[in-house]
């Protein structure tokens, strides 16, 4: 049996950071993963990675598995991105077709479609608490910290999302994250 928790460091969060070299806190969140019968809860560190709000890494899921994720406290925006498809089937990382990004809060229940890249930044003064549904494979290499329903490897290499949520005037700002090649505007609502 695993042990069901985890904690993404600054080190691995490096990867799809706006400002890699900037100092912030030394884990980003945290994940306790009981699969779909207990769900999984994930807690996220407040404050800034030098001007970036906390996030979890983000990925997309790997095969037809939507998920829903119910935030218990706190406040956040969550960002979704669905890539471009290629002729072949395959999606294409640095192509975005549409990309959304979502004021959320304590109470508030998401459902996200399969083909959907999401992550959340916690933009409050608390701990932003969620629980979800995403199944966890006892047999993976990394069950809770990196689970094998999920892909972040076209997350890293894209460097993050493709927008960055960082602080400006007081206020939680999108940021392009030049790598992409397409990625429409967007706006937090
Ligand atoms: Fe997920």
């Amino acid at each position: 049996m695993f042990k069901p928790f985890a904690e993404r460091s600054i080190e691995k969060m490096k990867e799809v950071l706006m400002t890699p070299e900037a100092s912030g806190p030394d884990v980003h969140y945290y994940m306790i993963r009981g699969g779909k019968d207990k769900t999984n809860i994930t807690v996220w560190e407040c404050g800034m990675v030098g001007r970036e709000y906390i996030k979890t890494y983000g990925h997309y899921h790997v095969g037809n598995i939507s998920e829903t994720y119910s935030i218990i406290q706190g406040t956040g925006i969550l960002l979704l991105q669905k890539r471009r498809v290629a002729s072949d089937g395959q999606p294409i990382n640095d192509e975005i077709d549409s990309f959304k990004a979502l004021k959320v809060k304590a109470g508030d229940k998401i459902f996200i479609e399969p083909e959907l890249g999401h992550l959340i930044v916690n933009t409050g003064d608390i701990w932003l608490v969620t629980s979800d549904d995403s199944p966890v494979y006892p047999d993976d290499v990394d069950p809770v910290g990196l689970p094998g329903h999920a892909d972040y490897e076209a997350v890293k290499v894209m460097g993050g999302f493709a927008y960055f949520v960082i602080e400006q005037g007081g206020h939680p700002t999108l940021v392009k994250n030049p790598k992409y090649k397409i990625v429409p505007e967007a706006q937090i609502i």
